[in-house]
């Protein structure tokens, strides 16, 4: 059994919010916090990634930074985790050229993100954009990646790594690649928009209200869920009561997600109450839950040369740690490379 190296990444886009933090984020801590004798946390911010669709390089500049800071903010230690940018690293996108050769576009065609993000204008789609899970792919296989922490929708994402490590191994006879396991959260797999319980709360949903973001302030919070989208009835005593009610069922999972309870046991205590109560409630939960966080990151962003420290640091580890699997790839394929 190989050591366990943990690997994951998110798109410097927009501020982190409740969803990638519940969905993602926290496990990312957790697991750091819990890394058994030889294991070791790679996480990074996919600027690479934020690229294939529309850029304002200004605003990403700057986002690099404040998601780095907010991750640390969250948890994420740099001194325990190597945290960095994967645009400092070009074997990211030597690798993922590579896998290029080795992906199938019958898979790719399969993405559904693509789909969704290509929209009715699949023909004017970057092809950056449609490549894009090749590159995640050299993300985690570049690591020796065996655990990869992430929300539902990236789930068909590192099942197409896969595919592709298996590929690459059997097409060149050489164990090159590790499999990547990934670990989608049990709790907040897939936390929904407070507009729209059958959307997911998104980064790049036009409207703020739609999401908690972790920068927003305790009134902020207040008014998100005060004007959260809910129906009439009130809170039932079973969670199956609430298959057909998303919005409900979506503010019920994210107070359970938040306590780290189940449906259940907040049922037990909200029963027979409307949202009059229970969105208060829930807004009190966050604030409470994103109240240190966002100290931290207030602290964090005072010195922004430090951010900028702590990511070129990262970076060279993870520049070494790479090295050895992309030259493994380079010498298989037959290609000199130094
Ligand atoms: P990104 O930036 O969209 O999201 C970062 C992480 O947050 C999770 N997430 C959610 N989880 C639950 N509910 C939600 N509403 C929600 N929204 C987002 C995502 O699943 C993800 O885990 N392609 C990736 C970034 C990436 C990556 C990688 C991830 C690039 N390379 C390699 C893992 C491994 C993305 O756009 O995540």
């Amino acid at each position: 059994m190989s050591a366990q190296r943990i690997v994951s990444g998110i798109q410097p886009t927009g501020d982190l919010h409740l969803g990638n933090y519940l969905g993602a984020i926290r496990r990312w801590v957790r697991m750091q916090d819990a890394l058994p004798p030889g294991g070791s946390a790679f996480y990074f911010l996919a600027d690479l990634h934020a690229i294939t669709v529309q850029n304002d390089p200004a605003k990403l500049r700057g986002a690099v930074r404040e998601m780095a800071a907010t991750l640390i903010a969250a948890g994420i230690d740099p001194t325990r985790s190597t945290l960095f940018n994967q645009a400092r690293i070009p074997a990211h996108a030597e690798l993922g050229w590579l896998l290029n050769c080795t992906a199938r576009m019958g898979w790719l065609n399969r993405m559904t993100q693509f789909k969704e993000k290509s929209g009715k204008d699949r023909e004017g789609a970057s092809v950056g954009l449609f490549a894009y899970p090749v590159l995640q792919a050299a993300d985690v296989l570049l690591y020796q990646a065996t655990h990869v922490p992430v929300g539902e929708d990236q789930k068909q994402h590192l099942e197409l790594a896969r595919d592709i490590a298996a590929k690459f191994n059997n097409d060149f006879g050489e164990e090159v690649f590790t499999l990547p396991e990934p670990l989608v959260s049990e709790e907040a797999p897939r936390v929904m928009s407070l507009r729209d319980g059958s959307a997911k709360m998104s980064k790049s949903d036009p409207s703020d209200m739609s999401r908690v973001n972790l920068t927003d302030d305790p009134d902020a919070i207040a008014q998100k869920f005060r004007k959260a989208r809910t129906d009439a009835p009130p809170l039932p005593d079973d969670p199956a009561l609430l298959e057909d009610r998303p919005e409900a069922r979506n503010l019920v999972r994210l107070y359970a997600a938040l306590e780290d309870g189940s449906a259940s046991d907040v049922l037990a205590r909200f029963a027979g109450q409307g949202f009059g109560v229970f969105k208060p409630a829930l807004a009190e939960l966050t604030i409470e839950t994103l109240r240190p966080i966002r100290a931290r990151l207030q602290t964090l962003l005072a010195d922004p040369g430090e951010i900028d420290r702590q990511l070129r640091d990262g970076a060279e580890r993870a520049a070494a740690a790479a090295e050895p699997t992309l030259n493994r790839a380079y010498q298989v394929l037959g290609l000199h490379r130094r």
